[in-house]
C-alpha cells in the first residue's frame, strides 16, 4: 500500500509516518523538511505534487495553520490565511489528489478539538476545525470507486503543550493520536469525523 503522509516532519505527521511504516510504502511530504514538498495553502504547489507523486491508496494530511487569536483583533489577512491553509489547503488535497488514488483509497484529513470545544481566542480554528468536518461528511457521500474521506480530530497533544512550555500531562501523546489516523486508513469508515481521544489516554 503507498501512503502519502503530507506534514510528515511534524509532532503529529512524524507518529503516523512512524506507526504506518511497517504496513505500507509511505512517501513523506512536507512544506519544507522532507524530501518531497509541498505548500498546501498554494493549489499549483498541491497540482504538482501529484503530478510527481503518480497513483496511490492513501493520503493522509496532518498540516494546516490557522490563527490563534480573539476575534477582535483578528484581521481580514488572519482570517484569508487560516482558510486558505488549513481549510482549502485540505479540501484542495481531495479535489485534486482524487484522479490520482486508486479505487477503495482513502484521505485522512485533520481538523481538531477546537471545532467543538471552542476557547477564547479560537473562532477562526474553531471556523476552519467545523468547516473540514462538514466538508468531509458531504464529500464523502459523493466519493468514486470506493474511496473513503474522513477527518481526524486530535485533542491537544501532549509533545505540543510540552514544547509551549506547558503541563503536558493532560495531553494526548502523539503516538496515540497517531492510532486515529491508523484506523482511518486501514478501516471502512467514510465520511466520519474520528475523534482521537477514543484511541488512547488523554
Ligand atoms: N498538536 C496539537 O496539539 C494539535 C491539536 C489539534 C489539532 N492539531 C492539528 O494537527 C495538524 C498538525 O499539527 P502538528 O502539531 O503536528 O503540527 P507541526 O508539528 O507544526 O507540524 C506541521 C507539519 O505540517 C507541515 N506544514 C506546515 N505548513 C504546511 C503547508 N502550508 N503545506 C504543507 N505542509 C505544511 C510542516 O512541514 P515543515 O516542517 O516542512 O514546515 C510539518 O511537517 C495541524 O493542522 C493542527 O492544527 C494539532
Amino acid at each position: 500500500m503507498r501512503v502519502v503522509v503530507i506534514g510528515a516532519s511534524g509532532t503529529i505527521g512524524a507518529a503516523v509516518v512512524d506507526a504506518l511504516t511497517t504496513q505500507a510504502d509511505v512517501l513523506a511530504v512536507s512544506r519544507s523538511t522532507a524530501p518531497l514538498k509541498v505548500d498546501i495553502a498554494a493549489p499549483e504547489s498541491i497540482r504538482e505534487l501529484f503530478a510527481k507523486l503518480g497513483s496511490f491508496d492513501a493520503l493522509v494530511c496532518a498540516a494546516g495553520q490557522a490563527i490563534f487569536a480573539p476575534l477582535e483583533s483578528l484581521s481580514d489577512d488572519d482570517f484569508r490565511f487560516s482558510i486558505t491553509n488549513k481549510l482549502l489547503g485540505q479540501v484542495n488535497l481531495v479535489r485534486f489528489g482524487i484522479a490520482s488514488i486508486r479505487d477503495k483509497g482513502s484521505f485522512t484529513l485533520t481538523s481538531g478539538v477546537l471545532a467543538s470545544e471552542p476557547t477564547p481566542g479560537s473562532p477562526v480554528i474553531s471556523l476552519v476545525n467545523a468547516g473540514l468536518e462538514g466538508f468531509v461528511r458531504a464529500a464523502a457521500l459523493e466519493a468514486p470507486r470506493g474511496i473513503r474521506i474522513n477527518v481526524v480530530s486530535p485533542p491537544w497533544v501532549r509533545e505540543t503543550l510540552v514544547a509551549m512550555g506547558q503541563d503536558g500531562t493532560d495531553g494526548m501523546p502523539a503516538s496515540n493520536v497517531a492510532q486515529a489516523y491508523l484506523h482511518s486508513v486501514q478501516g471502512g469508515d467514510n465520511g466520519r469525523v474520528i475523534a482521537a481521544r477514543l484511541f488512547g489516554r488523554t
